[in-house]
């Protein structure tokens, strides 16, 4: 009998539930604990309904083996995931980026004038657009000397292409000043906002799997890295795995910066700045002086 056609979401068996988050983990490192069956319930059910399928049982064989099983992943992934974000997002964290940390590290780089900011899952790119205008307006007339390189990764094909085209809704602008609309945005016919050409100029886009750490090497050594709001959907392994690679990819005196509900207990890699509200980290300060 077909689980999808009665009203509400399709009912999905302990052991299908057990199958289904595995995969999940697998491939994202996010982990849907005990009782969060009904969540994939209810994001997957329209799918279920769209591939005729019957059950989550057709549904685990389409994304283990066959052809479509990526393309499915990434469908799946995009109806899963939390993608909310917006331009300016956390403002009294963001002050400590610019008025703290970037003043520092532009100082510590002027002989070499290279600076590279990575914005790790950073969905439809408005927080790597939001470093590029606070870089942007910190360097002024300097920029043009400096080579700057922002990246902004994250797991999902959909955010990227939306990252990428630069443009946005009404929501995504609501926490921005009207000074900075003004000044690095334009507004379109139909009311949405286009980035300034040359704040998008600033900004890569890739796609990276967090839990590829190994991957995320041939990267390079980043400055400061962005990786908020995203941590909180992995399990314990999978967020010590990524903030080891972080330790690896980041400068001796990098900034890692995370979101205001994750906290980072490994005082042996991180300390912990003061400022309140930053929510942000250096490398531990034992690891820094055996390196000079
Ligand atoms: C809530 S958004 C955070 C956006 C932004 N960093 C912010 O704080 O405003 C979380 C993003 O993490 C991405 N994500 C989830 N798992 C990921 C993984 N394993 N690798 C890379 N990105 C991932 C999702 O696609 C989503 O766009």
């Amino acid at each position: 009998m077909s689980t999808t056609t009665t009203a509400g979401p399709a009912k999905m068996t302990e052991e299908q539930f057990t199958k289904l988050r595995q995969i999940i983990y697998q491939r994202s490192g996010i982990w849907f604990a005990e009782g969060k069956k009904y969540v994939l319930e209810s994001r997957l059910t329209q799918r279920l309904k769209q591939l005729e399928m019957d059950d989550f049982e057709q549904y685990a064989m389409l994304l283990s083996i066959g052809p479509y099983r990526e393309d499915e992943f990434n469908e799946m992934f995009s109806r899963i995931t939390i993608n909310e974000t917006s331009f300016f997002r956390n403002q009294p964290q963001l002050d400590v980026f610019e008025n703290k940390v970037l003043p520092i590290l532009l100082e510590a780089r002027k002989a070499t004038k290279r600076l590279r900011l990575w914005s790790a899952a950073c969905s439809s790119g408005e927080e790597p657009y939001t470093l590029a205008m606070m870089v942007h307006r910190s360097l002024g007339v300097r920029l043009p000397d400096w080579h700057v390189e922002i990246l902004g990764t994250d797991l999902s094909q959909k955010m990227l292409l939306a990252a990428e085209s630069g443009e946005y809704g009404q929501y995504a602008v609501s926490n921005t000043d009207p000074l900075i609309l003004n000044r690095y945005f334009q507004k379109t016919p139909t009311g949405s906002y286009t980035i300034d050409p040359t704040i998008k100029s600033m900004v890569r886009f890739e796609r990276h799997n967090l839990k590829d750490t190994l991957a995320a090497r041939r990267h390079g050594e980043w400055d400061v890295i962005f990786c908020r709001n995203v941590m909180i959907y992995f399990d314990q392994p999978m967020r010590e795995g990524c903030l080891k690679m972080f330790h690896q990819m980041l400068a001796d005196d990098g900034v890692l910066f995370i979101g205001h509900s994750e906290t980072i207990r490994l005082p042996e890699l991180y300390s912990a700045r003061s400022e309140p509200h930053a929510f942000a980290y250096t490398k531990a300060e034992n690891e820094v002086s055996h390196v000079a």
